[in-house]
């Protein structure tokens, strides 16, 4: 891991350089907290015009499945550290980059472990011992049905390769089985044909505990810290509504922070790490992990005295971090409608509720179930700051 005892000059051959693998809304705010540590910092993405791509201080395109096509970029660019942002990379290529001296945020065997749920599952139910729901995977339907029969019913499919709910579905009697699995075939981002079954967690609430490895300034050494957690609610697989903090039993976030500790333990490396986790009563079971911001997260730049993309900057520079929550926050997500450029009406009025905020992504086409935008709030009370984002955000329309 390299740990820079300064920062050079952006454009500079003594630059600090990033290279940042995915340019969407969450890429976007890193880079700018990465640039106003006057770290240099180059933004790839798969299509022109993404949102980090109009912010960082150079822009590329390639194909990042490719390990290739990643090789050359890296070398062409020599970063000091490469930035994951998305799951959909060549994960090969980062551990040979990795192997060569570049280090990779928060480490290469992080990216190649939750990129596929069997992966992170097996790593944090079998060799962890973490709680999870019950899990089975499959790659043939005969294979999936004999799994459901297991598992029983209500349970939730996902392709292994998925992401934003994509090709997920729940399974809630024999009469479901084919359209799930046609379903989750048709999901996948690549087309391995292999799902996991889950059993349904009749969780109370979720959460996304954002847990931050980066070094403690009073010992040298790595430390883990914690920020207050987020609840957050999913309509298709899609977070709709963050909030923070969630209100927890005191057993309950200990036993949450204790999952968050041990995974991202397990995965290594220095930077923000979202953890996801349902809660029932004072039981929490693993979920997943994101090694890197959250999108349910982006309510920390309203609530939080440093965001969670800024704390990601940070730890990847091996800096102090302060995970102080300055006001309970909430954040809405504004959805897009049409494709095409798009405009967004309403700014003023979205404005005009107090305390509230926008992030516009400029995302150059949108689409119906594309995030092209975020409202977010501070409040009294989470309920309070989550009224003025649903508000903020439903002022905001996006039109062609
Ligand atoms: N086993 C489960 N039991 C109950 N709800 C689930 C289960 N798995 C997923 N969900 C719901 O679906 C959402 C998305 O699932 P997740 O595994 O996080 O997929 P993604 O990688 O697409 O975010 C979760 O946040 C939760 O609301
Ligand atoms: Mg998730």
């Amino acid at each position: 891991m390299y740990t820079p005892d300064r920062i050079g000059t952006p454009l500079a051959p003594n630059a600090t350089r990033v290279m940042l693998l995915g340019s969407g809304e969450l890429g976007k705010e890193v880079t700018i907290a990465l640039q106003r540590l006057g770290v240099e910092v180059h933004a790839v993405d798969r299509y022109e015009n993404a949102p980090a791509h109009q912010v960082a201080h150079r822009a590329y395109v390639i194909d990042m499945t490719s390990a290739d096509a990643v090789r050359e970029l890296a070398s062409q660019i020599q970063p000091h550290f490469i930035v994951p942002e998305i799951e959909a990379i060549a994960t090969d290529a980062l551990a040979t980059l990795e192997e060569a001296g570049t280090t990779v945020i928060p480490t290469a065997r992080a990216t190649q472990l939750t990129m596929n749920r069997e992966g992170i599952r097996r790593l944090a139910a079998e060799e962890l011992g973490l709680p999870t729901s019950g899990y089975e995977f499959a790659s043939t339907l005969e294979e999936f049905t004999a799994s459901v029969e297991r598992i029983g019913y209500p349970c939730v499919v996902k392709p292994v390769m998925s992401s934003s709910g994509k090709g997920q579905s729940v399974v809630r009697s024999a009469e479901d089985v084919q359209g799930a699995w046609d379903y989750a075939m048709s999901g996948a981002r690549v087309d391995s044909g292999r799902v996991i079954i889950e059993s349904f967690v009749d969780f109370d609430y979720e959460i996304t505990l954002l847990t931050i490895r980066s070094i403690d300034p009073a010992t040298g050494k790595d430390a883990t810290w914690f920020c207050e957690p987020i609840g957050h609610r999913q309509v298709d697989g899609d977070y709709v509504e963050s909030w923070q903090p969630m209100a927890m039993s005191a057993t309950a976030l200990e036993n949450a922070r204790s999952v968050a500790a041990r995974i991202t333990g397990a995965l290594g490396g220095r930077g923000v790490f979202g953890v996801e986790l349902f809660v029932a009563g004072d039981d929490v079971y693993f979920s997943e992990v994101s090694p890197r911001p959250h999108d349910t997260g982006l309510v920390t730049l309203a609530s939080q005295r440093f965001s969670e993309f800024e704390l990601h900057a940070r730890a990847i520079l091996g800096l102090p971090i302060d995970v102080t929550l300055v006001s309970p926050g909430a954040s809405a997500v504004i959805y897009g409608a049409s494709e095409g450029p798009v405009s967004y009406e309403g700014v003023a009025s979205a404005m005009a509720v107090p305390e509230a905020d926008l992030r516009l992504f400029g995302k150059p086409v949108a689409g119906a179930k594309r995030r092209m935008g975020v409202a977010v709030a501070t409040g009294e009370s989470t309920e309070v700051a989550r009224e003025r984002a649903a508000a903020a955000s439903a002022a905001v329309s996006v039109v062609e």
